[in-house]
């Protein structure tokens, strides 16, 4: 399939137009960034382990019953998924409390939060995507009560399937990131990403980082290996490409 006109260049992924008008090509790029984008650096084959990791998460994901926007990985940092037209809603889903959470509320680090913590923000850059409510949701016009109770349900289910199949490869799912879309016939399918890039995923015996946050840090010199540590724990033998 070939690529045809850029439709998106995110800040870490190209999206093209394809010759089937209801697919997209999506290329995972090295770009890494923190900030809304104020730190950018380029890391050899990110994009590729980023690839390969969405890639795996969404298949187990499908197995499960959760519609995803994954057709194909033709090449390592090249994928073929469903067109959505995204909703721009960012679904953050939390099992433990850490980062912003922490930061904003009464809430010490590290604690266990059962049932999970569901947030919404408004995907957004200019805006540094702020946090929705129902209200502010209907005041923008991006969704129904009913669309985003699918969101909430669908990311309670995405949660429980993913906590399991990171603890058994030894990875504590701390918290994710996740983003929707709706297909020609106004389906709301799982789209964009899951990868150590909107996670926060920590070694269940030392509770060592393995994911962007280390980025964050200015740890750069350990992003990639945590990276590849993940890829290796959660990518079979037989399905490595790289
Ligand atoms: P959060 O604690 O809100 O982020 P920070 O501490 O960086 O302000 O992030 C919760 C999770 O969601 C974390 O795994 C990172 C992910 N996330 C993204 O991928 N993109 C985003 O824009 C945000 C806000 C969070």
């Amino acid at each position: 399939m070939d690529k045809k006109e850029l439709i998106n260049c995110g800040k870490v992924k190209s999206v093209y137009n394809s010759s089937d008008d209801d697919k997209v090509i999506i290329e995972f790029r090295d770009d890494i960034t923190a900030g809304d984008g104020a730190r950018k650096e380029v890391m050899t084959n990110k994009g590729a382990y980023n690839a390969i990791i969405s890639t795996k998460i969404f298949k187990v994901l499908e197995e499960n019953g959760i519609e995803t926007q994954f057709v194909d990985l033709p090449e390592p940092n090249v994928m073929i998924a469903k067109k959505l037209e995204m909703i721009p809603i960012e679904v953050i889903v939390r099992n433990i409390a850490t980062g912003s959470l922490v930061r904003k509320y009464p809430i010490a680090d590290g604690t266990r939060l059962e049932p999970p913590v569901v947030e919404m923000d408004y995907k957004d850059d200019e805006y540094h995507d702020p946090m929705l409510n129902f209200s502010l949701i209907q005041a923008l016009g991006i969704a129904t009560q009913e669309e985003v109770d699918i969101l909430i349900e669908k990311a309670l289910k995405i949660n429980e399937i993913l906590r399991k199949f990171f603890a058994d490869a030894g990875i504590v799912l701390v918290d994710f990131k996740i983003e929707f879309g709706k297909d020609k016939d106004g389906n709301i399918i799982l789209g964009d990403e899951i990868s150590p890039d909107g996670c926060r995923l920590w070694d269940s015996e030392t509770l060592e980082m393995m994911d962007k946050e280390l980025f964050r840090k200015g740890k750069d010199d350990e992003v990639m290996d945590a990276y590849i540590e993940v890829y290796n724990r959660i990518i079979p033998d037989e399905e490595k490409v790289i």
